[in-house]
């Protein structure tokens, strides 16, 4: 991207959860000015992005753009009719395959994404992969959008990116249900029900602190526990025999062929 120039972006789907992350941190960063980031709705337009071009008519949208983001969810996505041709198209949406968005939009510049929740506190993890013909300029644009919206790899295959669907696209998903379990487990002891909350949210927190500032490899950190020998290592031993580890990879095998098949239906 042209250092200083503002990006003509539309963002179809903008009145979403997603899609209104997304040109959040896109106009935080600086990416576009409002009068170049517009946005489409399709019941109600929202309040939000007053200085934005909103509008109802796709088409339209995607006219006055350089590059279109797509925020709809997949099962709308199937009568979406946008010519985007010679654009450049990114999609957030899952289980939408690139030759399947060059066909429809009749764009030879498609890029599937995938994203999560943390988009809406920049701490969004977003794998990335392009069709052949995006050139660096492209690729910039795309690196752009989603460090404004937390960190991104481009990986080398869609098959990744249906497997990070699973794994990063969850966002909270993985950690909260950790948290209810432990949760669950200190109402059984006979906590109350505010302070296991506490303590476990705060837990989580804390972890991602540290993790944020320390950038450490989760099986260093789960060495260090076991070999300090502490109530840490008893109950990490004893979750491990309990087959932890088994039920969080086939959770990420049911997530994968989930994303695999929803590609297959689209
Ligand atoms: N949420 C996540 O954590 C997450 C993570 C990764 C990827 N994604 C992907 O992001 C996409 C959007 O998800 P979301 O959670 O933001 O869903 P959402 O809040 O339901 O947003 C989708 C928006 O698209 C609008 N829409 C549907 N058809 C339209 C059309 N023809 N023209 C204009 N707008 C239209 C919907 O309008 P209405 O209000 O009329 O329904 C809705 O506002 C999905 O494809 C999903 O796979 C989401």
């Amino acid at each position: 991207m042209e250092a200083g120039k503002s990006l003509r972006i539309g963002v179809i789907g903008g009145a979403g959860w997603l899609g209104g992350a997304i040109a959040a941190a896109v106009l935080d960063a600086g990416i576009a000015d409002p009068r170049d980031l517009g946005l489409s709705y399709r019941s109600t337009r929202p309040d939000r992005f007053p200085d934005a071009f909103w509008t109802a008519d796709n088409q339209a949208l995607a006219d006055r753009s350089d590059v279109i983001v797509l925020s709809v969810r997949p099962a709308d996505w199937a009568s979406l009719e946008v010519d985007a041709e010679g654009k450049l198209v990114v999609s957030v949406m899952a289980g939408i395959r690139l030759s399947a968005l060059c066909e429809r939009h009749r764009t030879r510049k498609a890029v599937r994404t995938l994203p999560n929740a943390a988009a809406e506190v920049r701490k969004s993890y977003t794998p990335w992969i392009a069709s052949s013909n995006l050139n660096e300029e492209d690729r910039a644009v795309v690196r752009a959008i989603f460090d404004a919206c937390g960190i991104q790899d481009e990986v080398r295959s869609e098959t990744e990116i249906d497997y990070l669907t699973g794994l990063t696209g969850s966002g909270p998903a993985f950690p909260a249900l950790l948290a209810e379990a432990m949760m669950a487990d200190a109402i059984a002891h006979g906590l109350d029900h505010r302070v296991a909350r506490r303590a476990v949210n705060t837990l989580l927190v804390g972890a991602g602190r540290l993790l944020e500032q320390r950038d450490d490899c989760p099986t260093e950190t789960v060495r260090t526990f076991l070999d300090y020998r502490g109530t840490t290592a008893a109950a990490i031993e004893e979750m491990m025999v309990a087959g932890f580890g088994e039920a969080v990879a086939r959770g990420m095998t049911a997530a994968f062929k989930k994303s695999v098949s929803m590609g297959e239906t689209s």
